[in-house]
C-alpha cells in the first residue's frame, strides 16, 4: 500500500519525521508531498523545502519526496496511492484534520485517512512554533535536524544559539535604550 504524507512542511520538524519514519514501516512506501500553494508566503520556497526533507529522509529507502498542487486526493490517484496519512498531536487536531479527512472522503471514496498520534514528546510541535522560536532569537536545535536550523537561522539572520540548557534557549538581545528612564 502507498501513503501520502501531504502538507506545507514550511519547514518540515522533528514530529513530521516521527511520522514518515513510523509511516514507513508500515506502508510499502510514503511518498511526502509539499502542497505549492499561491496563496501562502512560505519562509521557504517549495524546492528548499524538497531539499530539506531529502536530506532528512535520506536513511529511509521506502521514503519519495514529490511537490503537488491542486486536490490532494487527485494527487493520491495519479500517484496510485490508498492513504492519506496525517498525524494527530491534540483535540484541536481533531476537528480540522475530521473535516479534512470527510471532505476527502466526498472526493474520492478510494481514499482512506489514516491518522497517527504524534509521539508525546513533540505534541507542541509545529512549523508555526519552530519560526516564532526563531524569530525571536530562541534555538529550534531540538525542534528540526541540524541541517534544517542552520537554514532558518540563515533567514532570520541570526547566529546558531550557542547555549545548550534545554531550558534557557534563547539568544541575548542588547539592551533597548529607554529615552524616557535615560538609560
Ligand atoms: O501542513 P498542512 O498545512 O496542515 O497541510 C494541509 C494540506 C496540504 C494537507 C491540505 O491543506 C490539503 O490537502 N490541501 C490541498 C487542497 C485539498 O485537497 N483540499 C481538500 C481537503 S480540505
Amino acid at each position: 500500500m502507498i501513503a501520502i504524507y501531504p502538507g506545507s512542511f514550511d519547514p518540515i520538524t522533528l514530529g513530521h519525521l516521527d511520522i514518515i519514519k513510523r509511516g514507513s514501516r508500515l506502508f510499502e512506501k510514503v511518498i511526502v508531498a509539499v502542497l505549492r500553494n499561491p496563496n501562502k508566503k512560505p519562509l521557504f520556497s517549495v524546492q528548499q523545502r524538497l531539499e530539506q526533507i531529502r536530506q532528512a529522509t535520506k536513511n529511509l529507502p521506502n521514503v519519495d519526496i514529490d511537490s503537488f498542487d491542486g486536490l490532494t486526493v487527485n494527487y493520491a490517484q495519479m500517484q496510485n496511492a490508498q492513504v492519506l496519512l496525517r498525524g494527530l498531536r491534540a483535540v484541536s487536531d481533531f476537528e480540522v484534520e475530521l473535516q479534512m479527512a470527510h471532505t476527502n472522503k466526498t472526493l474520492s471514496t478510494q481514499i482512506e485517512t489514516v491518522f497517527l498520534a504524534t509521539s508525546n514528546e513533540y505534541s507542541f510541535l509545529s512549523s508555526s512554533v519552530v519560526k516564532e522560536i526563531a524569530k525571536f532569537g530562541g534555538s529550534v536545535d531540538h525542534l528540526v535536524p541540524p541541517h534544517i536550523a542552520l537554514d532558518i537561522y540563515k533567514c532570520y539572520n541570526q547566529k546558531s544559539p550557542v547555549l545548550n540548557s534545554t531550558t534557557t534557549k534563547t539568544m541575548s538581545f542588547p539592551k533597548k535604550v529607554s529615552p524616557d528612564l535615560g538609560v
